[in-house]
């Protein structure tokens, strides 16, 4: 049997190193029939230290081809990966397409996957925002409906899909950035020496991230968040992403020199970040993955956002959703405290759960 992998952006490879590593456990196991995993990259994500270091620190497979095409608006990035993906799909005649997550990545892959008839498995499926201003939004939902196996890490993404009709394929297997947040938590613990290099006290900063389109892309929003960060008592490390760095350079050059409590630094590796997130005494972040590696390291987090798709997260009282305004920032930070544990994500063995699931359904 072969998978094609179709991944392009950072938490895409994250969550694909889960399932590749359940491959070749089982391979290495000798079980029938072997399963075959070609990587695809799209190149969405080029950086080195947005790409090229968790394929080596996670010891993800070399892609057998890297499509290069990472830059551009949302319509020719698509394009172009489309039609790289489509001549990849008929020269490697794939028996499943496996897709991950809500990036231009994933969409590109799902659909001329779907055209061509070869099924698609989507890991990350059911979730949303009810926001289709949102282009993650419209790229999951679009997934999801040519999707032959969703994979969902919630029963609330099991929820939403039966509301549109979604009810074959489905299957609630946890969530692989949890089977991440367990493997990489271990290893980066005696490995990762980040909180030493930054001289960083465990509980005396603050963790941020902030790439989200709706925050970056706004300058009343972005400015409110970064006015809210050099207000709070301690710390704030922000690992920047390239694409807030970029904004900044542009519309706020003054934010990027240093500032009384904001620590800008280029974007981690995920051990390196794991270990900043295990010792932040809050996160704050527009991410999805971080909202809830703050849980699973059992972090409180402020989500500069106006709703989360990780719900769940806000119902057990781990996670405030608070929007831009400076104010019910530094409110929520103060009130920020660990919630009760969430019965949802698995118990680490979600990628094993979805490697299960399509080597036991025919394509
Ligand atoms: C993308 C995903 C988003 C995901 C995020 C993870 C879409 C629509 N968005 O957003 O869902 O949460 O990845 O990080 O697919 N850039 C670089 N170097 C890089 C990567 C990006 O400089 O290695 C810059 C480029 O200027 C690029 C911009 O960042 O134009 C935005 O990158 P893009 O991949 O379009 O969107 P993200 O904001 O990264
Ligand atoms: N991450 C990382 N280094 C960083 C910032 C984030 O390794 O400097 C990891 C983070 O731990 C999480 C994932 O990247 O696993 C989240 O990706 P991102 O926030 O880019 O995308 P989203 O989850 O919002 O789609």
């Amino acid at each position: 049997m072969k998978i094609l992998t179709i991944i392009g952006a950072r938490p895409q490879f994250i969550k694909a190193a889960m399932v590749s590593r359940a491959i070749v456990e089982r391979n290495r196991r000798g079980e029938n029939p072997t399963v075959a995993e070609e990587i695809i990259h799209t190149g969405q994500h080029y950086d080195i230290n947005m790409s090229d270091v968790f394929f080596r620190q996670m010891q993800i497979p070399e892609p057998v081809v890297n499509l290069n095409a990472g830059t551009g608006m949302h319509g020719e990035m698509t394009g172009r990966m489309m039609a790289a993906i489509e001549r990849e799909i008929i020269s490697r005649k794939p028996d499943w397409v496996l897709v991950y997550g809500d990036t231009n990545s994933t969409l590109a892959g799902a659909l001329v996957a779907a055209k061509l008839h070869v099924p698609v498995a989507h890991v990350e499926a059911g979730l949303r925002s009810f926001n289709k201003r949102m282009p993650e939004e419209v790229n999951r939902i679009l997934t999801d409906h040519v999707s032959s196996l969703l994979f969902c890490p919630t029963h609330a993404a099991v929820d939403n899909l039966s509301k549109e009709g979604i009810t074959s394929g489905v299957h609630h297997v946890g969530d692989v950035m949890y089977d991440a947040a367990l493997v990489f938590g271990e290893i980066a613990a005696h490995s990762s020496t980040i909180l030493h290099d930054l001289d960083l006290t465990p509980g005396q900063y603050y963790l941020a991230t902030v790439h989200r389109a709706e925050n970056t892309d706004n300058p009343d929003r972005l400015r409110n968040i970064i006015n809210a960060f050099n207000v709070l008592e301690d710390t704030v490390i922000l690992p920047l992403h390239p694409r807030t760095r970029k904004i900044l350079q542009r519309v706020f050059p003054s934010f990027l020199s240093p500032h009384s409590s904001l620590r800008i630094v280029d974007p981690v590796s995920f051990l390196d970040m794991v270990e900043l997130e295990k010792s932040a005494r809050c996160i704050l972040t527009d991410s999805g993955g971080v909202q809830k590696e703050a849980y699973f390291h059992g972090v409180p987090c402020v989500t500069l956002r106006e709703e989360t798709e990780w719900v769940e997260t806000v119902e057990a009282g781990w996670n405030q959703v608070v929007g831009t305004d400076p104010e019910k920032i530094i409110v929520a930070v103060r009130q920020a405290r660990a919630g009760t544990p969430i019965d949802e994500y698995g118990q680490g063995n979600s990628a094993s759960n979805v490697l299960q699931l399509i080597k036991n359904i025919k394509s």
